[in-house]
């Protein structure tokens, strides 16, 4: 049992304030840390990598070693699932993600359940690997992505794109798109529960595609399946804290946290503090959110930044992170003097 005495981060998705608040990056694994593209360089392709368990422990624990982050993200992808459901997925320089894309929902329940986790069983591996490597004090965070983000990647069949195809869709087949996104709830209800069983301490659900719906279609694709998720998760029996990051919700923010059952809510760059605030419960925790390129710039204006967001959450759980992920031409140093902002005032 992870004690949440020992683990800062755990302790804030439990309900405590700390200060100085527990911190973690999106993407602190990749491809701005040479040992990174050291290690990269290893696999045939990326997808290799994320399913080979030494490689991707040891791209987990990079970033804890050279920044002791409070949290370890575990070194995977949120399109691994599809890739064990049947649709090869593969990614390819300056494309980014090319997958076999679904003509209908019936698309996706090609492979039985039970296939799918047993495809995912390197990822499990992963985690334990990591597990017994990481200092007492870290939490290990497992993740996917959230049913509605993987869906759009399995309609639109890459990313770059203006997602009409899967919008429509949703539009004007209700059921068929219920359907679809209870195939993804049920797969990954089962991938994180495999991840909480070899010993994540806590789970993120990445819906970086939250953004630019209609009020009806967020609650029909977003608010709905993550809160299928979540109640499925809890009937599997996982009880670590869950993380819900709808990247560009904003207005629909308050009704994402009452709604879904999330424990936590992480915030994107455009998320307005005082909105935050006075809209979500009192003691709710949340997590974020620094401008990626704020920390690319550097300089005094990333020190107000960063003053900015520890006076603004002061007052509740705050996990400190970026609103997205570290982009590729990060500076070290300037992770490492939000770091020592951080940790020495
Ligand atoms: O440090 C970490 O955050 C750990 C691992 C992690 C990766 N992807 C590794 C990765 C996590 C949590 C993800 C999540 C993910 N993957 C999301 C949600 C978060 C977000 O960014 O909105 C999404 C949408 C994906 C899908 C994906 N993976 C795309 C569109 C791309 C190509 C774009 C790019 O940045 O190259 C990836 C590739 C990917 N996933 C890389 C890494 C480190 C880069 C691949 C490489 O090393 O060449």
């Amino acid at each position: 049992m992870a004690s949440t005495d020992q683990k800062p981060l755990l302790s804030v998705l439990r309900g405590d304030r700390r200060d100085p608040p527990p911190v973690w990056m999106m993407r602190q694994a990749g491809r701005h840390l040479p040992e990174y593209l050291e290690l990269r360089g290893r696999a045939k392709s990326f997808m290799d990598f994320c399913f080979t368990p030494s490689l991707a422990a040891e791209a987990t624990l990079q970033p804890i070693r050279r920044y002791d982050m409070d949290g370890a993200i575990l070194f995977a992808d949120i399109l691994l699932i599809l890739d064990a459901m049947g649709r090869s997925v593969r990614f390819e320089a300056g494309v980014g993600p090319i997958i076999d894309a679904i003509d209908g929902a019936s698309d996706l329940a090609d492979v039985p359940v039970a296939t799918v986790t047993e495809r995912l069983s390197p990822v499990f591996e992963t985690v334990r690997r990591v597990k017994g490597d990481l200092p007492e004090t870290t939490t290990l965070i497992g993740f996917a992505g959230s049913p509605w983000t993987v869906l759009l990647y399995a309609i639109e069949g890459r990313g770059k794109t203006d997602r009409a195809r899967a919008k429509t869709w949703a539009y004007q087949d209700e059921a068929g798109m219920d359907a679809a996104l209870g195939h993804l709830v049920e797969a990954t209800a089962h991938y994180l529960h495999g991840q909480a069983e070899a010993g994540a301490d806590a789970l993120m659900l990445f819906d970086s595609w939250a953004e630019g719906l209609s009020v009806s279609q967020f609650h029909q694709l977003i608010i709905a399946p993550t809160r299928s998720l979540v109640a499925r998760l809890r009937e599997l029996g996982v009880t670590v804290p869950i993380i819900g990051f709808p990247r560009g919700a904003g207005a629909m923010l308050p009704a994402y946290v009452a709604e879904t059952g999330v424990d936590a809510t992480g915030l994107d760059t455009s998320a307005v503090p005082d909105f935050v605030n006075n809209a979500l419960p009192a003691g709710f925790p949340v997590q974020g959110h620094l401008d990626p390129l704020a920390l690319m710039a550097g300089g005094g204006r990333l020190d107000a930044e960063v003053d900015r967001l520890l006076a603004a959450y002061a007052g509740r759980p705050h996990i400190f992170n970026l609103g997205h992920g570290v982009l590729p031409q990060t500076p070290i140093a300037h992770v490492e003097a939000v770091l020592r902002r951080l940790r020495e005032g």
